[in-house]
Formats: structure tokens, C-alpha cells, sequence
């Protein structure tokens, strides 16, 4: 197929383009470069470099003509975007709006989206289920919320076929493409950083209604979460909107973390007990049991000592990131 990947210089859009490449996809990255990395462009991926709230950008880039398109390209940090919501909404709501007017004209006919599991809140329930209640807690969750319904409601009106993956804890690195964001705020690639440096990791909360007062959030593997983005691709019939969530159903813990982290590197960690980040929600664990009996995805590296073996390894190899 000729697929376009909004994003695809991002931490997983550049994972999955580097995928679609390796499986015979022409693929083309659309990315404006404000968050991704000009290095994390996967060779054999024709780049475009632009802005999805430039409409006539995003007109002609679908006008050359797409067999479908893989959304990643979005603003995604819970803590900011409380603080800036019309920044959020207009990037991620604006942007996709701008996309999916295009592909409506051009006649692209697939997508994929990235959506999360910040579209749940609080859930009632754990693991979480596609048919919980969404019911998000930041302008993050929100904006991506009200993208997953835009979809939907073009689905029903246009015929268009989509899927949105709510994505959970994403971990790990794929080949020569790794997580490297400015400011860097998840968990892993800081506990990591401190056992490099030799410095210390705060612990956001220590009186959570869990195992150990510490969050517990749900790792999966870049390349895993990957894999299920080329089974989306023909996961929905044309008017059908498919929602998946995706991580490995099992949580970890903060503390449980640092520990692994302290395994595979080697190396005592400092970490340093501090209140709770404002918006965190005590637990958050997919049930994905509906991508497993729907696509037959099943993760492939479900170990979090892999996920941060993977990341170790990859910071190693890029001291300064993709610098
Ligand atoms: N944490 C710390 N210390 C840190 C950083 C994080 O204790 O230095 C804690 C957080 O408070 C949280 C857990 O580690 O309890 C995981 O935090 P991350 O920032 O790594 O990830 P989040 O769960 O906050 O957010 C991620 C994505 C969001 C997505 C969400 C859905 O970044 O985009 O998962 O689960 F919405």
C-alpha cells in the first residue's frame, strides 16, 4: 500500500514507519519536525515536512493520492496541556480536522489513529475495557477524545474506515529509533537517565491504593505497539470505526520500575519519594483481549526488564539522544 505516517519522525511514529518500510509499504512521513527528529526518519520513507494545521499543506500532500494513512503526529503531554488546553485542542483537534477533510477529498479511505488511555480518566475498572466510560481528566485525554468521536462520526457520513488504538504506557526502542523528547517527563527514560548520570528519579506519589503506594501503569513494547498498527491498517471495513486499547495486561508499579531498572543496568538508582503529579491516576491496565481475538496481536515483548533493556541499550548508543 501507499501510506501516509503523520508523525513518523516522533518516538512511534518513526518505529512503525521503519515497520511499513520493512514490509514493502511505500511510505511517506509527514512531520513538522516541532517534536520529532530529523535522524528518526527510517530510510526508504520519503519525508514531507509540514504542519497538518496548514490546510493547504495538508490538501496537496493527500491530493498525490494515499491508500491510507497512520495519524500519530500530536501534542502529548498530559501536565502541559492542563496548563495550555487551546494549544491541545487546536493541534490535536484542528490537525486531524485538517487531515481528514483532505483524505476526504482525495478519496483516502483508511486510517489509523493514535489514540490513548488517557480517554478513560479514572476508571472504575481495572484492566481497562474498550466499553469503560471515558471520561478523561486532562484537556490531553480530552482533545484526544473528541478526535477519536470526529473519526467515528466520519466513518458513519463518509464511509471512511478507521481504527484508533488507545495506546497505554509505551516503552522500549525499535532498532535505531528510541524515545528522545524535549522536556523528557515518562518514567523509564528518566530512571534511566538517573542511573546513567548517577543522579536521582522522584517518585510521584507514594500513597496510591496499590501494592506499594506507588502508580501502577501498563509498559508496552514500541515494537509490539508497532506490530499492531500494520493488523490495524485492515482492521475496519469501510463506514467502521474499530477501537482497540493496547498494552499487556499486567501493571507495574513505580517502585517495581526503579527496581528492574536497578537489574538490568547495574547500577543502586537513587530514587527520591515526592507528592503526586497532579493528574496521575492511581492504575491504569488495558485488557486486550479485543485486539487478541479480533487481529490475533499478541505481544511479543511483554517483559518490562526487555522494555528497559531495549531503552538502556538505546541510550547508550545515543548519548545526546538523536543530537
Ligand atoms: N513518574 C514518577 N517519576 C517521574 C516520572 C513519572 O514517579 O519522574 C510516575 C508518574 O507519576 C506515573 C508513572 O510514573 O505514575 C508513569 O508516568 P509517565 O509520565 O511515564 O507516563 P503517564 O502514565 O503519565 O502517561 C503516559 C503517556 C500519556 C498517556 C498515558 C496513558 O505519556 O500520553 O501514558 O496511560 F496518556
Amino acid at each position: 500500500m501507499k501510506l501516509l505516517v503523520t508523525g513518523g519522525a516522533g518516538y512511534v511514529g518513526s518505529v512503525v514507519a521503519s515497520q511499513l518500510v520493512e514490509a514493502g509499504h511505500e511510505t511517506v512521513v509527514l512531520d513538522n519536525l516541532s517534536k520529532g527528529h530529523r535522524a528518526a526518519l527510517p530510510d526508504g520513507a520519503r519525508p514531507v515536512e509540514g504542519d497538518l494545521l496548514d490546510e493547504g499543506f495538508v490538501r496537496e500532500t493527500l491530493a498525490e493520492g494515499f491508500d491510507g494513512v497512520l495519524h500519530f503526529a500530536a501534542l502529548s503531554l498530559v501536565g502541559e496541556s492542563v496548563e495550555q488546553p487551546e494549544i491541545y485542542y487546536r493541534n490535536n483537534v484542528c490537525g486531524t480536522l485538517n487531515l481528514l477533510e483532505a483524505m476526504g477529498e482525495a478519496g483516502t479511505g483508511r486510517l489509523v489513529f493514535s489514540s490513548t488511555a488517557a480517554v478513560y480518566g479514572e476508571p472504575e475498572e481495572v484492566p481497562i475495557r474498550e466499553s469503560a466510560a471515558t471520561l478523561p481528566t486532562n484537556p490531553y485525554g480530552s482533545s484526544k477524545l473528541a478526535v477519536d468521536r470526529l473519526i467515528g462520526a466520519v466513518c458513519g457520513a463518509r464511509g471512511l474506515a478507521a481504527t484508533s488504538l488507545r495506546y497505554f504506557n509505551v516503552a522500549g526502542a525499535g532498532g535505531r529509533f528510541g524515545e528522545d523528547h524535549h522536556p523528557e517527563t515518562h518514567l523509564i527514560p528518566l530512571v534511566l537517565k538517573a542511573a546513567a548520570e548517577g543522579s536521582s528519579v522522584k517518585i510521584f506519589g507514594t500513597d496510591y491504593p496499590t501494592r506499594d503506594g506507588t502508580a501502577v501503569r501498563d509498559y508496552i513494547h514500541v515494537e509490539d505497539l508497532g506490530r499492531a498498527h500494520l493488523l490495524a491498517l485492515e482492521a475496519a471495513g469501510p463506514g467502521e470505526h474499530s477501537v482497540y486499547n493496547l498494552g499487556n495486561g499486567a501493571g507495574f508499579s513505580v517502585r517495581e520500575v526503579v527496581e528492574a531498572a536497578r537489574r538490568v543496568t547495574g547500577k543502586s538508582i537513587d530514587a527520591v519519594e515526592a507528592p503526586r503529579r497532579a493528574g496521575d491516576p492511581p492504575a491504569l491496565v488495558a485488557s486486550s483481549q479485543k485486539i487478541q481475538a479480533d487481529l490475533g496481536w499478541k505481544p511479543e515483548k511483554p517483559e518490562l526488564e526487555t522494555m528497559i533493556s531495549d531503552a538502556w541499550a538505546w541510550m547508550r548508543d545515543h548519548p545526546n539522544g538523536y543530537e
